[in-house]
């Protein structure tokens, strides 16, 4: 393999930097050529591509959004999007691509690798952590870190006014942002999407705190659930402490990338020119147990994830 494309797609994820970098430079320690596509697939239906050097990628890991910029590409969900798309591979001579993205962006990488045969990766960047084959995505780390760093200012300024504090958090219909943060703030409560909630049970057990001492309250919604704003006026009708929601949005999004999110970007840019240089495609890589994995790309997307129902007991063990 001579040249290679490389694009980022879908929501932007802190660690896609650090795996854009691992990807040009190991590409060109190999004898690779790379040419980067802005704006994922809409860049490459308008042909918004560009030749990336060495130099192209310096001081970048250390950076959240992605480089390249990124799309939600209504487009590519056409064949006709699609044609444009392989037309400029073939105008640049791009035999194989890497996708960094999350289902949606894979789903894109798969029509191209089984109607056109072009040779692709996908690397999992999203926040999300809503991916099966893989133990982590690109991103979530990160993700969870800022939530948590807010939710302790919050938890400041809650606890001075003996406020109940309910945030939402990102994750689509995954509650996974919502489930780590919630372990390690110490919530009295988390609202996922993937297992009913009694309000009433959680407003008694506010009260049970209250009753021990404590002096401020923590539950953490998920947006795959509902809006925070909906569950604290739900929870106003059962506790008579004052409650304010805050939604974290698109912060959580952002921001410098952590340790865990720039060496798993590293690790997974690496591997996946390390198979588009032997010639595989139509692969998506991941992490499991510290092990970076590899798997076809359309087991990996028809694959339902699990909810971890472990962490999910572990939570519960230690809440009041
Ligand atoms: O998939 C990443 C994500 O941040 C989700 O958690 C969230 O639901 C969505 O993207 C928000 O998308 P947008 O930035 O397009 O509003």
């Amino acid at each position: 393999m001579k040249r290679i494309g490389l694009l980022t797609s879908g929501g932007d994820a802190p660690g896609m930097n650090a795996a854009i970098r691992a990807v040009v430079r190991s590409a060109i320690n190999s004898g690779i050529e790379v040419y980067g596509v802005r704006r994922g697939y809409a860049g490459l239906i308008e042909d918004d591509v560009i030749k990336m050097d060495e130099m192209s990628v310096s001081g970048i890991s250390a950076r959240g959004g992605t480089i390249l910029r990124t799309a939600r590409c209504l487009e590519m969900l056409e064949k006709e999007g699609r044609e444009k798309a392989v037309a400029t591979l073939r105008k640049y001579g791009i035999e194989g691509l890497v996708v960094i993205g999350g289902d949606g962006s894979f789903h894109g990488a798969k029509c191209l690798t089984e109607e056109f045969g072009i040779l692709t990766v996908g690397i999992p960047g999203t926040i999300d952590n809503d991916l099966e084959y893989t133990d982590f995505t690109l991103g979530f780390d990160s993700a969870v870190n800022t939530c948590i760093n807010a939710i302790g200012n919050l938890q400041d300024t809650m606890l001075s006014h003996e406020r109940v504090c309910v945030v939402e958090v990102m994750g689509r219909r995954c509650g996974d942002i919502a489930l780590y943060a919630g372990i390690a703030t110490g919530a009295d409560a988390v609202v996922l999407p993937e297992k009913p909630y009694d309000i009433k049970e959680i407003a008694s057990r506010i009260e049970t705190t209250r009753k021990l001492g404590k002096f401020v309250n923590t539950v953490i919604v998920a947006e795959g659930c509902m809006s925070g704003e909906e569950f604290a006026k739900k929870l106003k009708e059962f506790v008579p402490y004052d409650i304010r929601s805050t939604c974290i949005g698109h912060i959580q999004r952002g921001g410098t990338p952590t340790m865990a999110d720039r060496v798993l970007g590293a690790r997974l840019g690496v591997r996946a020119v390390e198979l588009l240089g032997s010639g595989v495609g139509n692969r998506v890589i991941g992490i499991r147990k510290n092990e970076i994995v590899d798997m076809d790309i359309i087991e990996a997307v028809s694959m339902k994830k699990t909810f971890d129902t472990t962490l999910y007991n572990t939570l519960q063990m230690i809440t009041m």
